[in-house]
């Protein structure tokens, strides 16, 4: 194995477009560096001299979205400008959640709203943890058991190091199974 010194290599890690009220106007964020913590919160860690950080102190609420390659180009976009120079608000069709009052994009396969938690700061980043509050999802990509199908999502993926989208591919197997196969 060859030693390719201090890299990230956590890749690929799914595209969260972050939906959030800044003041009275809707910002999206485009956010790949995230992480769960435990089974119902979420960290995403975000530069400090982002603007959709403002909205997510304020109400201390934002929505987390999960889209398919269909949106790749809007996707990228929201994570190219930023919402101190340009109205991001209506890039994507969207809804207000009645609980949170945070927007969710209409054509997302899962959106999550959240509430902020705690924020672990670190010396460039906000690291945002938040609680899942209500999952919304396109019912086309539920299987027959009620579940999320994550080949039916096929969720935009993201890896940093060539700063390219992937997509998941195929199922391989079955978890806490397939290795009771294992032979001695
Ligand atoms: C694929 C992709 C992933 C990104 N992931 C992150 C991230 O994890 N954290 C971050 O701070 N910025 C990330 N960005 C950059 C922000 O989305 C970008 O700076 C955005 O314009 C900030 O918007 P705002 O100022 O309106 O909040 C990413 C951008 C792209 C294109």
């Amino acid at each position: 194995m060859k030693n390719i010194g201090k890299v990230m290599g956590l890749y690929p890690t799914p595209v969260v477009i972050v939906g959030v009220y800044v003041g009275n106007r809707v910002n999206w964020i485009n956010i790949a560096h995230i992480g769960i913590i435990g089974l119902d919160k979420i960290m995403l860690s975000i530069a400090k001299n982002h603007f959709s950080n403002q909205g997510i102190e304020q109400y201390k609420s934002c929505s987390l979205n999960i889209i398919d390659r269909t949106e790749i180009e809007k996707a990228d976009y929201v994570g190219i400008v930023s919402g101190e120079k340009i109205d991001k608000s209506q890039v994507f069709a969207h809804q207000i959640t009645e609980e949170l009052h945070v927007p969710i994009i209409s054509s997302a396969k899962v959106a999550m709203e959240c509430s902020l938690f705690d924020n672990y700061k670190t010396d460039h980043h906000d690291n945002f943890v938040l609680e899942v509050i209500n999952t919304f999802v396109d019912e086309n990509v539920l299987n027959d058991d009620g579940k999320i199908d994550y080949l039916k999502v096929d969720p935009l993926m993201f890896e940093m190091p060539n700063r390219k989208y992937l997509s998941v591919g195929e199922e391989l197997g079955k978890c806490w199974s397939i290795g009771l196969n294992k032979e001695e």
